[in-house]
């Protein structure tokens, strides 16, 4: 046994750093979450010419010949005539003065100015595996279960015991884990913000759980600390389900799925009343919400998973499950009476791998056998959350319910269970995984459309202190070769699949260790903003509009459970793809608007499996050929 002196640090935003503390452990544990922090780099701003040669590199397919000499010349007034070095040495000053230069600018311009609804459009679902309870009782009974799984992770969380987690062997900042819990976004009239009450002197000590759209607060600690068991949550939640039967409720929480300038003006509204305040209050300190969803219509075993895809991303609509739940909230388990469950999470504070490592954590905890049966002592009933209703609420909730009816009946979802191999075939082959996904993505794109289109990877910036994500632009001039050859048996396609997939190797090793292209000119258009000075004409280009116009927006969020992530597409005529390659099959979740013609998410998923498959042919032929 070894005794180990680590020092803490309490985990805020960047620029707000509570006391360092001194905690003894006497334990061995395999490596606090919080210790390594200290020593974890600071994200570099990469140099300035380096960047500008890579964006013109990574337009070369995606622009015209005549549009690329525009922007070289743009660029290289940009370089020469001293805008470009002025506001680099603005970045380097502020990366020199703040723990992370970009994670404040990048939650700020991709989420909370965002003014879109956070539902669809920027907070993911997860799908998971479909459980076989089909009525109340095993739904109360999963719910806790599962309540109490997330409640142990928790421990970890509050005890700074979190297992340090590693990409390419280096440690990864821990900072996300910090901000799920006891979190929400606020809205804002121009800009929203994310309150942690985790932070605060007493941390929160109730989940809520919102039944018919009835919330309530259910506390899930003892008085003397020690946590509700599984049989005293099913307990509570038994008498929320009893006491929420009526269903001619007023779908409170839809009004957090409206566009965010219209939730803003109804949220000032709706909190001018002392109760509704303090119940939204109690809602947005909660440490998570767990939404009892009511039975969706019945489809075939083919769509269910793109069904629940749905359920997680907007909940069906405002006569489903959309009232159902509080889109601001951070963390929303989902769990359906019939069987259905996943979560949706907004997504200011934190990436999609934190997520999906809580939910393995607790997906392996409801594993195991329940050991402690508990004395029944009895609890107090779980309060039920009041709002007043005031005719201009009223108003804002039917408005809220037709934006959202419509935001339904536009999202077009599509997963697609490939089963026919996983990473194992790509990695039998010596290649990556994930570069082998990301080509099968092209293929299928290029064999739709005949061109291929801009396309956005999240790469993982936490190897820096504080750090968020970079992006990877997938499409490139090898892959352009490599899917144009795919059309013609007589070319070397494997030699070129493999200078693709080398290449979008290359790209996520710049990206994961801060030498990106796509953050590094945000942090320059940032700057510029800061200074007040004219925007420069690259970013006002053509090219930097195509470039940053992603058709594709993809993202892989592996986990060890058998689930699925989604997300909405971040353009009118593009997809969302979201993928989790397992050891022997892949999980797909496809998004595109029905509002657009072009786009299909059944078709393009088919496309897909149609390149993973002819992409394995490829692979084994060649193999064969060569015996
Ligand atoms: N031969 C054999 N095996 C190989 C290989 C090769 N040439 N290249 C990679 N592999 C193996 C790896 O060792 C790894 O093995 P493991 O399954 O035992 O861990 C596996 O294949 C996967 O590697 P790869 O497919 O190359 O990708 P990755 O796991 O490194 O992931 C990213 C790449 C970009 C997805 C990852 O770095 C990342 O950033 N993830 C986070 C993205 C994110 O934040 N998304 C959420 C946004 S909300």
């Amino acid at each position: 046994m070894k005794s180990l002196y680590i020092k803490t640090y309490a985990f805020l935003r960047p620029g707000v750093v509570r006391p360092c503390r001194l905690v003894r452990s006497v334990t061995l544990i395999p490596e606090r979450s919080l210790a390594h922090q200290e020593g974890l780099p600071k994200l570099p701003v990469p140099p300035l010419k380096q960047t500008c040669e890579r964006y013109l590199t990574s337009l070369k397919p995606i622009v015209s010949e005549e549009e690329l000499e525009h922007t070289r010349q743009l660029v290289e007034e940009f370089l020469k005539g001293g805008v470009g070095e002025r506001l680099q040495k603005g970045l380097e000053r502020r990366a020199r003065k703040t723990d992370n230069w970009l994670s404040e600018w990048w939650m700020q311009s991709a989420y909370l100015d965002c003014r879109m609804p956070v539902a669809v459009y920027t907070s993911p679902g997860v799908v998971l595996p479909r459980m076989h309870f089909h009525d109340r009782q095993g739904q109360m009974r999963f719910a806790a279960k599962l309540i109490a799984g997330v409640l142990d992770f928790k421990k970890m969380i509050d005890t700074e015991t979190l297992p340090v987690e590693y990409l390419s062997g280096k440690p990864l900042c821990m900072d996300q884990y910090y901000q799920i819990l006891s979190s929400c976004r606020i809205p804002g009239p121009k800009r929203d913000t994310v309150v942690n009450y985790a932070i605060g002197k007493t941390s929160p000590t109730h989940i809520t759980v919102v039944h018919n759209f009835q919330f309530f607060v259910l506390d899930v600690y003892n008085s003397d600390g020690t946590r509700l068991t599984v049989d005293q949550i099913y307990m509570q939640l038994e008498k929320i389900w009893n006491s929420s039967l009526q269903t001619n409720k007023e779908p409170i929480g839809i009004l957090t799925s409206q566009h965010r300038n219209t939730w803003g003006k109804a949220y000032n509204n709706l909190i001018k009343d002392k109760t509704n305040k303090e119940s939204v209050r109690a809602i947005q300190k909660s440490i998570f919400t767990v939404c009892l969803d009511a039975p969706m219509p019945r489809v075939s075993d083919e769509l269910y998973q793109s069904r629940v895809a749905a359920q997680m991303l907007h909940g069906g609509g405002a006569r489903w499950n959309s009232g159902n739940r509080w889109f601001d909230k951070t963390l929303q388990f989902i769990v359906g009476e019939d069987g259905t469950c996943g979560l949706v999470y907004e997504h200011a504070p934190a990436e999609g791998p934190p997520i999906v490592f809580l939910i393995d954590y607790v997906v392996k905890y409801m594993q195991k056998a329940e050991v402690v049966r508990s004395p029944m002592v009895p609890l107090a009933m779980p309060e039920k959350l009041r709002f007043n209703i005031t005719p201009e609420i009223k108003r804002d909730i039917e408005k809220a319910k037709q934006n959202m009816n419509i935001m339904v009946h536009d999202l077009d979802v599509k997963v697609l269970m490939f089963c026919h191999f996983g990473k194992n075939v790509p990695k039998q082959h010596k290649l990556s995984p994930d570069a082998f996904v990301q080509m099968a993505f092209q293929l299928a794109y290029f064999r739709m459309y005949n061109t291929c289109c801009s396309t956005y990877e999240s790469a993982s910036l936490r190897m820096f202190k504080y750090g968020r994500t970079d992006a990877i632009n997938t499409t490139t001039a090898d892959s352009l070769k490599f899917v144009q050859a795919m059309q013609d048996p007589n070319t070397e396609r494997l030699v070129l699949l493999q200078r693709a997939i080398q290449t979008h190797k290359e790209n996520t090793y710049n990206a994961i260790h801060g030498q990106g292209i796509d953050r590094h000119l945000l942090g320059l258009k940032m700057q510029s903003i800061e200074d007040l000075t004219s925007m420069p004409e690259i970013f006002m280009d053509t090219s930097f509009a195509v470039a940053q116009h992603y058709n594709l927006s993809t993202s892989q969020v592996g986990s060890k459970t058998d689930c699925v992530m989604c997300f909405g597409p971040v353009v009118p005529d593009g997809y969302g793809v979201c993928y989790n390659p397992m050891d022997e099959h892949i999980n797909i979740a496809i998004t595109a608007f029905n509002s657009c013609e072009e786009t299909h998410a059944a078709k393009f998923a088919q496309a897909v499996e149609d390149a993973l498959l002819d992409m394995r042919a490829l692979l084994e032929d060649t193999a064969t050929a060569k015996q």
